[in-house]
């Protein structure tokens, strides 16, 4: 069947790229909004963690990466499904890439506007924090209400621990929980932005050992309906159900746990792309 691709006949698709386990925050939500839309994964696991490492290492490593599993799946729309690399790298993809690449915004300005306390919480990795990216972001879509910055690189590894099987405890979130909550302003925190794709898989915890109740808000909803917006735009027409996944990884998953991460998907494991 032709799907206005202009291309061959196999059926849309999308590449979803993270260091990690956070591209299926991001995957449950374009399953949900688009099921019939053949998603594949692409994880740097050869360069994880993203958050901890320079702009300089990080940028070229994006962009090579990424071309690699686009060309090795034959993806139709790459989602940047990470909020370090969206932050630093989406120029730099939009340029070598003949498709269209979405990527990961913070979720300030619906933060902004659901905040009834006026103070918003963004919790991400070093590296999102820090990025002038994020800042002019704030200063754009937060009118003007206070937020406070919170890394949170051990949220990574806890996520993919969750993953893996493990549990997650009130005593493994609590240095996380008191540099919300217990620092100037934390108190008034009632919404706080999810900006790492990673955390989301960590938000039931989150709600159930925070002290008080706030919103954790993700950006996973509205990346699903930049995806639905682009398929429209290619006239990209969807098949009655999705495809096979296919699951690429930079670096060998010897033990397995990237496979066992992502089986909700039922992906194809393929070789390393480098
Ligand atoms: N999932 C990634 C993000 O959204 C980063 C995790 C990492 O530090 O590798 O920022």
């Amino acid at each position: 069947m032709p799907n206005g691709s202009g291309h061959s006949n196999k059926a849309p698709s999308a590449l979803i790229f993270d260091s990690g386990v956070g591209a299926i925050s991001i995957a449950r939500e374009v399953r949900r909004q688009i099921p019939a839309l053949t998603l594949h994964f692409g994880v740097d696991n050869g360069f994880y963690p993203y958050g901890t490492k320079s702009e300089e290492a990080l940028r070229p490593r994006i962009v090579e990466q990424a071309s690699a599993m686009m060309a090795a799946t034959g993806a139709d729309i790459l989602v940047v499904g990470c909020n370090t690399a969206s932050t630093l790298a989406l120029p730099q993809l939009r340029e070598v890439l003949p498709q269209p690449v979405v990527g990961v915004v913070p979720a300030i300005k619906p933060a902004a506007q659901e905040t009834e306390s006026g103070v918003i919480a963004l919790i991400a990795t070093e590296g999102t924090v820090n990025r002038r990216y994020t800042r002019e972001l704030i200063e754009q879509f937060a009118n003007g209400h206070r937020v406070i910055n919170v890394p949170a690189p051990e949220l990574v590894r806890l996520a993919e621990a969750k993953l893996r099987g493990e549990r997650i405890t009130a005593t493994d979130l609590d240095p996380v929980l008191r540099r919300i909550f217990h620092t100037a302003g934390g108190d008034r925190v009632d919404t706080a932005v999810l900006a790492c794709t990673h955390f989301p898989l960590l938000r039931e915890e989150l709600d159930r050992f925070a002290p008080r109740q706030i919103r954790w808000l993700d950006s996973g909803p509205a990346i699903a309906r930049r995806v639905q917006w682009w398929l429209d735009e290619l006239h990209l027409v969807l098949p009655e159900r999705a495809e096979a996944s296919q699951l690429l990884s930079s670096a060998a998953d010897s033990d397995g746990q990237i496979a066992l991460a992502f089986a909700e998907f039922s992906p194809a494991p393929r070789l390393p792309v480098s």
